[in-house]
């Protein structure tokens, strides 16, 4: 069956404009997060602190979180080590995520660790934020293919979904990063997961479409049980370290699907596409979603 009600983890801030060309001034980041709030996203991934020389186009973290003062969203931030913790809780953030990755060759560009010190980087992080009352997510990346080693075994995915679940995330999102997983492949990785003790009801799925399966993948997922869903605004996004990633699941294609099965997300289609259509005219390109190409021919 389906569920009734699904939430959407809006990445578009963070994942979106992390792999832009542009540098995206502070002002246009603090409205777009607004607006994508006041479309009724729930859930908007704000940015990261991560070190700046990394992800320049997040640099300015320090600037844009106080400017999200009074938005109605929970405004989750990415921190890799204590010190992108330290700087997200004097803040005021409330929910963190640290990401992982289930292979050696993207935590070593990812992260400058193998798979076991990253781990090791994370777990001070986990204990710390939940100390202080933060919600935690874990991000798998890498859970189906890898630019480098090709097609990853479901056994290696489980086990370190295991280990970073163990850590004390209170979430793991299992992330598709280069867009290349499958339907049938999606089952079979939530099934590994449940057979070892993972539940779908603490998972989330990110899907990249770099072949057009994201939305194909999504339902496979829900079809399993979960019910919280990455997406990101107008299909923007990437990753800076993982060449062949192209954008996320678009959330206005995710929330065509879902309003047409009846399945609630709290989404205005409408308000959502209109900010899309504003930030593409920033970014001085056309959005790739489908969905919003076709409400808003631009
Ligand atoms: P490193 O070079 O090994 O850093 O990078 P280090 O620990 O050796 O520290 C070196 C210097 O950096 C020190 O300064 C630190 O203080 C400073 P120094 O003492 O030399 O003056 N530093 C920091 N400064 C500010 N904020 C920080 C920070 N940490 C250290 N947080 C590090 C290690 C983790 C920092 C680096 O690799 C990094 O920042 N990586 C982030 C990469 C990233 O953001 N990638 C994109 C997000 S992941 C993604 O997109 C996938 C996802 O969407 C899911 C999917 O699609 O699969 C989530
Ligand atoms: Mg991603």
């Amino acid at each position: 069956g389906l569920p009734d009600r699904v939430r959407i983890h809006e990445v578009g801030p963070r994942d979106g404009l992390q792999n832009e060309k542009t540098v995206v001034p502070v002002e246009v980041k603090a409205e777009f997060i607004r607006r994508l709030a006041a479309a009724g996203l729930g859930t908007v991934e704000a940015t990261s602190f991560v070190h700046p020389k990394w992800v320049p186009q997040l640099a300015d973290a320090e600037q844009l979180f106080p400017m999200l003062d009074g938005v109605g969203a929970r405004l989750p931030v990415l921190v890799p080590n204590e010190r992108g913790l330290d700087r997200a809780l004097a803040l005021g953030a409330r929910e963190v995520a640290v990401f992982g990755s289930a292979t050696e060759s993207f935590a070593k560009a990812n992260l400058n660790r193998t798979v076991d010190e990253s781990l090791e980087m994370f777990a001070p992080v986990v204990a710390r934020a939940r100390e202080a009352g933060a919600g935690v997510r874990g991000y798998l990346s890498m859970c189906f293919g890898d630019p480098w080693e090709g097609a990853v075994p479901v056994e290696r995915v489980v086990r370190v979904a295991r280990r970073l679940l163990d850590l004390g995330c209170d979430e793991l999102s299992l992330g598709d990063t280069i867009g290349v997983a499958t339907p049938g492949h999606v089952g079979a990785l939530l099934t590994a997961l449940d057979a070892a003790g993972v539940p779908a009801g603490r998972l989330a799925v990110h899907f990249h479409d770099t072949y057009g399966q994201a939305l194909a993948n999504t339902l496979a997922a829900l079809r399993h049980g979960v019910t919280t869903v990455d997406a990101s605004a107008g299909g923007l996004g990437g990753c800076p370290y993982a060449k062949s990633a192209t954008g996320n699941l678009a959330t206005e294609d995710l929330v065509w699907m879902l309003d047409g099965l009846g399945i609630d997300t709290g989404v205005d289609l409408r308000l959502l596409t209109a900010t899309s259509v504003w930030m593409a005219d920033r970014l001085g390109r056309p959005s790739p979603s489908r969905t919003v190409r076709a409400l808003a021919p631009q």
